[in-house]
């Protein structure tokens, strides 16, 4: 089965699921993700019938109810897109401006789909006030109604009745994880634009992660984290320390399109940390993963892939 995406959002896992599962064990009661974004690893989960539930967190309030709303009221939703879509073909740069005012004062999240569906990249970006203030693609006018409709009912049959959704800062989700679950952890980007990275809806501190990681180890909780990350030689974000004895493994995620313009082949390679009592029960050891150009990925041990 193909694995359903309605909801277009920069930086999410859709195209690493396959190879971040793999660090999952085959089956457990229930994973969480905190930071879900448009929970790219829960539905990869789901659609694989790894756990029995599942627990889908944001901060971001109009994000977590439109993951709620698709769950429970697809064709609603879809019916709300195609009513919307529809009405953007005589202007629809105006049309756009229009629904993202909308948006702005009102927070509906089935506003937020279209959003999402038809600015730059599907890149959530914020202001200082919190208003969503992310451009029209003007190349591309949304994924198509009945396109959005199969998606969103894909989700919703894949999550429906076995899903909670809240939108909770992510330590109290933590707080009440125990040892049956997995948690999966893709916060936002850090030493982007200093501790504010205005690409999401809010950003952490790295100190603050940090301490929250060193309670997870001492409460044995398994655990993946995607973190930092380096493209070429340049790496980005704050690298997580050796004392909470993490796993690495390192996926190259694709090309950088500056650099091949500019005539330099620069790979992209994301973190993926794993926590102790995972690392053991799944018999992980620090990897990397190489993508092949038609987009599989190898496995390659740190021997073979250094020589
Ligand atoms: C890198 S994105 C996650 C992308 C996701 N893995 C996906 O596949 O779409 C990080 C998410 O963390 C959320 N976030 C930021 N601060 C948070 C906090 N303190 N607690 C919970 N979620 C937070 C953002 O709204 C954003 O959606």
């Amino acid at each position: 089965m193909k694995v359903p995406h309605p909801i277009q959002y920069q930086g999410s896992k859709r195209n690493l699921a396959s190879i971040i599962l793999r660090y999952f064990p085959d089956k457990f009661k229930r994973l969480v993700e905190p930071f879900a974004g448009s929970a790219a690893i829960s539905i990869a989960c789901a659609a694989r019938e790894k756990a029995i539930s599942y627990w889908i967190n944001d901060l971001n309030k109009p994000l977590a109810n439109l993951l709620e709303l698709i769950i429970n009221n697809p064709n609603e939703v879809a019916d709300f897109y195609e009513n919307i879509w529809n009405q953007q073909h005589q202007n629809s740069l105006e049309h756009y401006y229009r629904v993202r005012e909308e948006f702005n004062t009102t927070n509906d999240p089935k506003l937020l789909l279209y959003l999402l569906s038809r600015c730059v990249k599907g890149s959530v970006r914020y202001n200082t006030d919190g208003r969503f203030n992310q451009s029209p693609d003007k190349r591309r006018r949304g994924k198509r109604p009945e396109s959005m409709r199969e998606q969103l009912l894909g989700f919703s049959y894949l999550l429906r009745g076995k899903s909670i959704t809240t939108s909770f800062d992510y330590k109290n989700v933590l707080s009440h994880v125990n040892k049956d679950d997995i948690v999966y952890m893709d916060p936002p980007y850090q030493g982007v634009c200093g501790e504010k990275d205005l690409r999401y809806f809010s950003s952490i501190s790295h100190n603050e992660y940090i301490t929250a990681l060193i309670e997870l180890n001492d409460r044995q909780i398994r655990y993946l984290v995607s973190y930092d990350g380096r493209s070429g030689n340049k790496s980005y974000g704050k690298i997580l320390p050796d004392t909470l004895s993490l796993t690495l493994i390192e996926l190259e995620a694709g090309r950088s399109t500056q650099a091949t313009l500019l005539g330099r082949d620069v790979v992209t390679v994301e973190s993926l940390y794993l926590s102790p009592h995972l690392a053991v029960e799944v018999s992980a050891l620090p990897s990397f993963h190489k993508r092949r150009s038609n987009q599989q990925m190898l496995l390659m041990e740190p021997q073979d892939f250094f020589g």
